[in-house]
């Protein structure tokens, strides 16, 4: 269980609020393609203007290591904030200085001020204190609502509570609750989908859920390599040849605590990778020398279905093939349509996590269908790992509000 204050054990009235924001938002040719992740901050935002607070919010962008460069500016989001937030957002040019001080000191109740990116100085990721007093110097109360960055041991993450009152927003205890019911106390029976390219990748998940979950799905390349460590021909498909003996040994683990490993059945092959291309399936012993395998078959489906059907709960990072070229998306495309409808009829909790995931979910037009989905990426995964996030245990043993 995890123990950590929120908004509900302060008041932050007329008090100057700093929040921990992850505007580290996906963007192509300067536009914002996905605003979720400022969506999610919508409820910490609101509650906070409601109560008269000054809102100081911060974040990285990108990985400029300790350089202030232009297009990693987070000026930029300025107009995505805005539109969001429903009110005008000001902006100071420097995360800590003077014009940060005297920006913060400015602030009415109610406004909300944006600092340039803090890895434009290299004390952030070093997590240094002295970086994360003058941080702190800006505000009276400290709010993380990042848990996409929790994983992070940064100074706005992690030093900067030992300066301020610390607390969890909104977004952050959410997605804690959420990930909570599904790693700690899940019901159960316990179904886990875990796909991408590489078992290298994702070894500690494999390795942790195979303990923790009644079953595992394995797609998407990755299966690939348990498929050939089992002896079955995979042609000329994406393979970690010398990952074949930990894929061995993961199945042998699985055996030991009870956990029912489901391998694709049969798969949708090509020879060449080109979206379009007619969908040929195959079952799993029947992949030619020059095949390639792009997704999972429809009677691995039908028993992914199944077995779903007999499930409490599902965890889904990962799609099971190459959902971004049609007609190979047609197996993630059915797994976030089965997820979304037993979750519908409310015979599953489910949650699934990652940018590919959430990107295959929408692709679906299922990005509603799920009981949560988590914008975090590495954050999540490291969760799903059993391992404990540097900003969550900060905010365990943080200065009370
Ligand atoms: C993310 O996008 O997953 C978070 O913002 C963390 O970013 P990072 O991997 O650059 O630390």
């Amino acid at each position: 269980m995890i123990h950590f204050s929120t908004l509900d054990n302060v008041d932050v009235s007329h008090k100057t609020v700093l929040v921990r924001a992850d505007l580290n938002l996906p963007i192509q040719g300067g536009m914002v393609t996905d605003a979720t992740r400022v969506e999610r901050l919508l409820p910490t935002i609101k509650e906070l203007v409601d109560h008269n607070a000054k809102i100081i919010l911060m974040s990285h962008f990108g990985r400029p290591k300790g350089q202030h460069l232009e297009e990693e500016s987070l000026k930029h989001l300025l107009p995505t904030l805005e539109k969001v937030f429903g009110q005008p957002v000001l902006f100071a040019n420097d995360c800590i200085g003077p014009d940060a001080i005297r920006m913060a000191d400015s602030l009415k109740p109610g406004q909300i001020l944006l600092l340039e990116n803090l890895r434009f100085h290299d004390a952030e990721e070093k997590n240094d204190p002295a970086f994360a007093k003058a941080l702190a110097s800006l505000a009276d109360i400290y709010v993380n609502d990042a848990f996409s960055c929790s994983h992070r041991a940064h100074a706005s993450v992690v030093a900067i509570t030992q300066f301020l009152p610390a607390i969890a927003g909104r977004g952050m205890q959410a997605e804690l609750d959420a990930l909570s019911r599904i790693m700690t106390t899940p019901k159960r029976p316990l179904m886990a989908i875990v796909a991408g390219s590489k078992i290298s990748t994702k070894l500690d998940l494999l390795q942790n859920l195979v303990q923790k979950v009644d079953k595992l799905v394995v797609g998407g390349g990755m299966a690939n390599t348990f498929l050939k460590a089992l002896g079955y021909p995979i042609g000329q498909s994406l393979c970690e040849f010398e990952m074949m003996d930990t894929a061995r040994e993961i199945v042998e683990q699985a055996k030991t605590s009870g956990c029912a490993v489901i391998l694709p059945q049969d798969v949708a092959v090509a020879t060449e990778i080109k979206a379009h291309m007619p969908r040929r399936v195959v079952l799993v012993f029947e992949v030619q020398p020059l095949d390639k395998i792009v997704d999972i078959g429809e009677l691995t489906m039908a028993d992914i279905r199944a077995q779903l059907a007999t499930c409490a709960t599902a965890i889904w990072n990962g799609p099971v093939g190459i959902f971004e070229m049609p007609p190979f998306d047609v197996g993630s495309t059915e797994i976030a349509k089965i997820i979304a409808e037993l979750t519908r009829k409310g015979s599953l909790i489910s949650v699934a996590g990652g940018g590919d995931t959430l990107a295959a979910l929408t692709h679906a037009g299922c990005s509603d269908g799920f009981t949560y989905t988590s914008t975090a990426g590495g954050a999540f995964l490291e969760w799903l790992e059993g391992k404990s996030l540097p900003g969550v245990v900060a905010l365990e043993s943080a200065i009370s509000p």
